[in-house]
């Protein structure tokens, strides 16, 4: 089928790659979802089609992840960077501050947004180094009395992750912007206040955003909060207050059914594994050739930032690796270099096709 036949390997580091039979059952049901006789771009979001399909996302959301009626999950608009803002006008306290770890743009991003609403605190950062790691525990002061403590568990554009979550100090909420690694493995959810992402990476098309919000945290959001910004609202209405972005749930239910039919996330978390591991033995076994941003013990899974000996070699790289069908490599301006994403719907063989091309490229200009 051309769908498949024409595609290209996409490294894009979002909106990126969505799994093909994913992307086939959209054109299926494009003119007939269901048997109503229209797409689901076409239908209301109070019938009972969208009410399967919202309800069987969060169903098959809550199994994979192993979400309780402890938290709520929301399918919001606005980005993650909405969420940004969203947090400290539902969970701080007037007057009390909240505590954020820089491990990068995303961080520095959310800490910014933070700011401009009340007070907040850097509890730690790696931009000594040029976020090419994530802070140790020790390394971290954190404020017993934080209105939560705020962390990027992944780091899309310096490629680093967390391999472990920070332990937040009693009884303060760890939250965690998850938007590059949401659901590429397994996570305890039951550890987080809040856990929140953009769809458009691992989970779906951009316009939806989730949010798992421990629901006991719900009684401290203020009342007054415009109603789109009221986590309390949000959550009572089941996401349902106003239209949602009905056509990127849809998507993204079909993503999670692909996920739980995959094997579910620690089947997911060892292809994401095999295939980072492939590349990180490229870079490591090139004699130098190509050198990875990221330090070893912080190496993000998702995000594999690395460099060549020369700028000039890098624009080459760019141009000659997206002839060869090898899209969306080149890296954030940040940080230079080049960036393959390699999120869950990414199959291994493109990881194959990107190491066969470094090398053949090391072989012409080593
Ligand atoms: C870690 C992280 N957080 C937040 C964002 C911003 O997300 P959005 O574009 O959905 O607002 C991004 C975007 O790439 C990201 O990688």
């Amino acid at each position: 089928m051309p769908v498949t036949t024409q595609r290209i390997h996409n490294f894009s580091a979002g909106p990126a790659v969505l799994p093909v039979t994913v992307l086939e059952k959209v054109q299926a049901d494009l003119l007939d979802h269901a048997g109503t006789g229209m797409s689901v771009m076409e239908m209301s979001h109070r019938s009972a089609a969208f009410e399967a399909i919202i309800g069987g996302a969060e169903a098959d959301l809550r199994a994979l992840a192993g979400i309780t009626d402890d938290h709520a999950v929301l399918f919001l608009q606005g980005g993650g960077t909405l969420q940004f803002a969203m947090l400290p006008m539902n969970l701080r306290a007037a007057g009390a501050s909240a505590d954020y770890v820089l491990t990068g743009h995303w961080s520095k991003a959310a800490l910014k947004e933070a700011e401009k609403l009340g007070p907040s605190r850097v509890a730690g950062s790696s931009e000594g180094t040029k976020f090419d790691r994530i802070p140790s525990a020790a390394e971290l002061s954190l404020d017993p009395k934080a209105a939560y403590l705020h962390f990027t568990s992944n780091n899309t554009i310096y490629g680093t992750e967390w391999k472990g979550e920070p332990s937040a100090p009693a009884g303060v909420p760890l939250v965690c912007d998850a938007s590059s690694d949401i659901l590429s493995r397994p996570a305890d959810v039951a550890k987080y206040g809040v856990l929140y992402g953009g769809a458009q990476k691992n989970l779906g098309p951009a316009g939806v955003t989730i949010v798992i919000v421990r629901r006991d945290l719900l009684a401290r959001v203020p009342s007054g909060l415009p109603a789109m910004l009221d986590y309390r609202l949000q959550a009572e209405s089941r996401s349902l207050y106003n239209t949602p972005p009905a056509f990127a749930i849809y998507v993204v239910g079909l993503v999670l059914k692909w996920l739980l039919a995959s094997g579910g996330l620690a089947e997911v978390l060892r292809r994401n594994q095999e295939k980072a591991e492939l590349l990180y033995r490229a870079i490591d076994g090139s004699g130098g050739f190509y050198r990875g941003h990221a330090q070893a013990d912080s190496r993000s899974l998702m995000n594999v930032t690395f460099r060549l000996p020369s700028e000039d070699l890098e624009k080459a790289f760019v141009k000659q690796s997206t002839a060869a069908g090898l899209d969306g490599l080149k890296g954030h301006r940040s940080v230079g270099g080049l960036r393959a994403s390699l999120y869950n719907a990414l199959p291994r063989e493109a990881v194959e096709a990107l190491v066969a091309f470094m090398g053949e490229f090391r072989r012409k200009n080593g």
